[in-house]
């Protein structure tokens, strides 16, 4: 892990350009810290390092853990999951791999990831069970209360 944060931070300071720096993500946010020459926002190569680490790992177990259970409550509810496909295909066609544009269209997939991380906050055990219930509009204004 450690070699690969270090692969990742050498190519980034390799490709440094007069118009963008390191860029502007968080690490070129860290790493124009780094070689910054103002002692208070100076940052070591080590504490970097560790700081894609805890970015990774909280990251990777959140992102996979809400996956499967998507497509776990998906495989017992199979109406939402043929609206889902259907959405996918509608947007992202059946041939081109979806890009950070044809995501911001899927409406459906995402007030899904709402009601499944919302649903687990207020503690619902079947959350997508609301949906089929009370349609997406009941489910938008029941997940916007915070009791
Ligand atoms: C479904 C996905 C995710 C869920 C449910 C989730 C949930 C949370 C929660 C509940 C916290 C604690 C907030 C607090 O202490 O008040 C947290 C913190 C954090 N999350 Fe996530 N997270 C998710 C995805 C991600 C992703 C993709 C990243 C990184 C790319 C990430 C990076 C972090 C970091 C760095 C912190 C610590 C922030 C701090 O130190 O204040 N999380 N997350």
């Amino acid at each position: 892990m450690k070699n690969s944060i270090k692969r990742i931070i050498d190519s980034r300071l390799k490709s440094k350009c007069k118009t963008y720096g390191y860029g502007d993500d968080l690490l070129g946010v860290m790493l124009t810290a780094a070689k910054s020459n103002e002692y208070e926002r100076k940052m070591r190569m080590d504490e970097i390092i560790e700081e894609c680490k805890n970015f990774y790992y909280a990251g990777q177990g959140t992102t996979s853990i809400l996956l499967t259970w998507t497509t776990m409550l998906l495989s017992l509810h199979q109406g939402w999951q043929e609206k889902l496909r259907e959405e996918v295909f509608n947007e992202c066609g059946k041939d081109k791999i979806p890009d950070t544009d044809t995501f911001s269209k899927l409406k459906l997939v995402m007030f899904i990831f709402i009601v499944l991380l919302a649903g687990e906050e207020k503690g619902f055990l079947t959350p997508i069970n609301l949906a089929d219930e009370h349609g997406v509009d009941g489910v938008a204004s029941s997940v916007r209360t915070r009791d």
